[in-house]
């Protein structure tokens, strides 16, 4: 048995942050149909193609486990259609610009009316205020939610990261809504809605540089590479590679880096290690010096201590480097570049990197579930085609003949 077998959703969600979430529920075992527009369907599934006409990873690698229905919710059967799976589903799920399901003639008045116990579920670019009517895409959530100002180097401009903070981990916050209002609607009976604002995701995600914001007011940040050189000014600075907690860290070489991007390892010099690491890298020397033996004495020189570091480092192979100084405790991880991730054996042991068959493009690779239940594995099945469910849904989901699934068919509804 899954964890969330027996719920079924309503998913009217596109593009990446929407779709994270409903794919994560899928695979806790929801049974997840994927409402799209006739004809086009997800604008994902012709995006950044790498293959002519068939869906691209964009889409494949979002939508495991989902059924496909194609609906015209602007067409007068299709909403009829709608308002039937609303009263059959436990959860409706969505992503659109603000107002469009109202637009359909879906309010959250009418939700109710239609299904009193149905968990409303949306990701938004904000939460009311000034920007509530903006749409929003990943990275222009990653701005205005706080991870751009603080991250990168001082002296360069704001920088997003490859990690997809805005809509994968907004899609987050919004399954653990989802899950939340099922586990409350157990005792009360009633759905409720449930809203994820992208801004504030990235937000919560940035939590600890508002920590940061409040803590200027008492002194410099002492952990930034701008202490004790540079300068801080009235707002949170980016860190560069810092760690941002209280044991000093920085991503320093490692043999190869002249011509390898990611020949780098990430070191945390964390206070209960540092004998081992000042031994490992030939400074033993530093144990006995006043001016290196305690972290209040180092803080004020990272930078030089991270440089002697790296003279070491510099002489092996980021994973030589993990090889020596994990023994000794010392927290550190090797720069994996995506290549070297896709060809991991352990990843794949544990089903977190699978690949996948497609009637259409053949084997891919794809990010399996990376939450673990173990009484509930997560199966990776490959992305619907667009449209691929709709006969068995209607007919199975609500009831439908074939004569009534070919006239909505014939009309346009679907
Ligand atoms: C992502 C986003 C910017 C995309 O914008 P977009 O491509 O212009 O798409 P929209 O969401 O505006 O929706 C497109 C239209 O298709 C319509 N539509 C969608 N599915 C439909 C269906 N099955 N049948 C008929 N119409 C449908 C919608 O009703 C909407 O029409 P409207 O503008 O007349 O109301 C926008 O959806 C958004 O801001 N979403 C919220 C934030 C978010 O999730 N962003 C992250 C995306 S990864």
């Amino acid at each position: 048995m899954k964890a969330l077998e027996g719920v079924r959703i309503l998913d009217m969600t596109h593009v990446q942050s929407g779709p994270t979430c409903t794919q994560l529920l899928a695979w806790f075992g929801a049974d997840v149909i994927k409402v799209e527009r006739p004809g086009t369907g997800d604008a994902t599934r012709r995006q950044l193609q790498d293959i002519p006409d068939v869906d691209s990873l964009y889409f494949t690698m979002l939508n495991h486990n989902k059924r496909s229905v194609t609906l015209n919710t602007k067409h007068e059967t299709g909403r009829a259609i709608f308002t039937r799976l609303i009263e059959a589903c436990d959860v409706l799920c969505e992503n659109f610009a603000p107002g469009a399901l109202d637009r359909m003639g879906f309010s959250w008045e009418r939700i109710q009316e239609i299904n009193p116990r149905l968990i409303y579920a949306s990701v938004k670019g904000f939460g009311p205020g000034p920007y509530e009517d903006c749409k929003v895409y990943e990275n222009v959530a990653q701005c205005t939610g706080g991870g751009a100002s603080t991250t990168g180097f001082d002296e360069g401009p704001p920088l997003v990261t490859g990690a997809q903070i805005g809509d994968s981990g907004t899609g987050l916050h919004l399954a653990l809504g989802i899950v939340t209002a099922l586990f409350q609607r157990e005792k009360t009976g009633r759905g409720q809605r449930v809203e994820c604002a992208m801004q504030d995701g990235v937000l919560n995600l940035c939590r600890v540089k508002l920590r940061d914001q409040q803590r200027l007011a008492h002194g410099p940040l002492k952990e930034y590479p701008q202490y004790p050189n540079g300068t801080f000014g009235d707002a949170t600075p980016r860190s560069g590679n810092a760690s941002g907690g209280g044991q000093p860290g920085w991503i320093v070489r490692c043999k190869g880096w002249e011509t390898d991007p990611n020949a780098y390892i990430y070191i945390i010099t964390q206070a209960a290690a540092f004998d081992g690491l000042a031994r490992a890298i030939g400074r033993a020397d530093w144990l006995e010096d006043e001016d290196w033996s305690t972290p209040a004495a180092r803080l004020p020189k990272l930078d030089r201590m991270f440089a002697e570091i790296e003279k070491w480092t510099e002489k092996r192979t980021k994973f030589e480097v993990m090889e020596i100084l994990n023994p000794l405790n010392v927290p550190c991880g090797p720069v994996l570049s995506m290549k070297e991730l896709a060809e991991e054996p352990s990843l794949r042991a544990t089903g977190t990197v699978v690949e996948v068959d497609h009637p259409e493009r053949g084997r891919y690779l794809t990010v399996g579930n990376p939450i673990k239940l173990s009484a509930s594995p997560a199966e990776v099945v490959r992305s619907p085609l667009l449209g691929e469910h709709t006969s068995e849904v209607l007919r199975e989901v609500l009831g439908m003949d074939a004569q009534e699934v070919d006239a909505a068919r014939r009309e346009g509804a679907v």
